[in-house]
């Protein structure tokens, strides 16, 4: 369980002992991230433990790409899911081998492609016809086979922020059935450049709805019984990640209810496929695991709003900006005494620097330090250099220790 109140203030149990945030952030007196490194790992065995057959859990890294986090993922066997030359070099330099690195994105550069091809990583997903047409020269002109697995669209309605959408047949990503005897016969006339390893979809994140999963499941499914009646041997099934957290509350039982629940319908859309099934979870596994803490530089009341504003911001943290994301904020201190609603806003010069609208607070005061929840994926992957504040720094504590 990763943070847990203690007395009033925030504390991180590991090991047998409690960490007080407060402490922790005043000595490093800056905005930091702190991540709960064993709740990472509990998290990835309560997916892979959630389905009633074996799957390979590939992490998203794009969620959070901590070297210490990567590193233990690594060790403890799993498998990555990159999206970019960066995040495969990072990965294997993490400890991850090349037959557990998945390429995704939709678009590969030669440079990444030849770069997959040369360490032949274990598949890359390919999005596009002109894509497969890139791997198989490539692959040709290097003389090696790519394992490749096609991305399929399979229309599905998410219901998740339209930004992070992605399974619609109007979005930049995957392809429609329709692309199949094309792609099929690419393969064939490659004379053996590209070995042709299987489906994969991904059709969002921050899902709450699951049965969008479903429904994608059994289309793409569909897709890949026709490949193989066809006489086609193909040998993974590559469900995607997208599974969503509940931002506005957190129960551990909850959380793990869902994750198990999510295995379960997975399974049951997977029965009788005989192939190796892969997932690419991030959010799930690194979302709960992050806060984010925050000095208050000054309390500014107005006639017409108030606001409480902090050293950490956008910059930081742009999930509220970008989508208008819900974070919980909370003082890592609790305090009696005025209660009022405020903004909780940054130092950026931008009015969407808002890390939460009209949060409650008790007597809260100039030099109080806040922390903003489920922080852990898609983070401090997204800062940005504007405004040239200084990043926010990391620390991941595993087994009561910090990295
Ligand atoms: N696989 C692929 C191909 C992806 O594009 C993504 C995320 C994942 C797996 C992992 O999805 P997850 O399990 O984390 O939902 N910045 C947004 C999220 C963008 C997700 C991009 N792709 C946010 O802050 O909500």
């Amino acid at each position: 369980m990763p943070f847990v109140r203690k007395e009033g203030r925030l504390a991180l149990q590991q090991a047998g002992q409690d960490i007080d945030i407060l402490t922790l952030a005043q000595s490093e007196s800056h905005p930091c991230y702190i991540y709960d490194g064993d709740d990472v790992l509990n998290r990835l065995k309560a997916l892979k433990s959630s389905f009633d057959r074996p799957v390979s859990i590939h992490y998203a890294m794009k969620a959070n790409h901590h070297p210490e986090i990567l590193r233990r993922i690594a060790a403890a066997g799993y498998g990555v899911d990159t999206v970019s030359m960066g995040e495969v070099k990072k990965a294997m330099k993490c400890g991850f081998s090349a037959d557990q690195v998945v390429l995704s994105g939709v678009g590969k550069t030669v440079a990444e492609i030849d770069f997959a091809i040369e360490n032949q990583i274990k598949q890359i997903n390919v999005e596009s016809v002109p894509e497969l047409q890139r791997i198989i020269h490539r692959s040709q002109a290097l003389g090696k086979v790519a394992s490749v697995a096609f991305r399929m669209n399979p229309d599905v309605d998410p219901k998740t922020h339209p930004y992070t959408s992605t399974g619609f047949r109007d979005n930049k990503f995957g392809m429609d059935q329709s692309f199949l005897p094309q792609l099929i016969r690419l393969v064939q006339d490659s004379q053996g450049a590209v070995r042709f390893m299987g489906l994969t979809n991904h059709i969002g994140s921050q899902i709450r709805y699951t049965d969008a999963f479903e429904e994608a499941t059994e289309k793409t499914r569909r897709m890949l019984d026709h490949v193989l009646e066809s006489g086609i041997p193909l040998s993974t099934f590559d469900i995607g990640g997208g599974l969503g957290i509940d931002y506005d509350q957190y129960d551990p039982n909850k959380d793990l209810a869902e994750i198990g629940d999510y295995g379960l319908k997975m399974s049951q859309a997977l029965k009788g496929v005989d192939l190796e099934i892969m997932t690419e979870p991030g959010r799930v596994i690194v979302g709960r695991c992050g806060i984010l803490v925050t000095e208050v530089q000054y309390v500014k009341e107005t006639p017409y709003k108030n606001f409480l504003i902090c050293d950490s911001g956008m910059h930081d943290l742009i999930r509220p900006a970008l989508y208008r994301a819900h974070h919980r904020v909370e003082p890592l201190q609790l305090k009696s005494g005025e209660t009022k609603i405020y903004d909780v806003v940054g130092p950026i010069c931008e009015s969407a620097d808002v890390l939460g609208y009209d949060r409650r607070f008790e007597g809260v005061e100039q030099g109080d330090w806040l922390a903003v929840f489920d922080a852990g994926a898609y983070g401090a992957v997204m800062a940005s250099s504007y405004n040239l504040h200084e990043p926010a720094k990391e620390i991941v504590f595993f087994d009561g220790k910090a990295y």
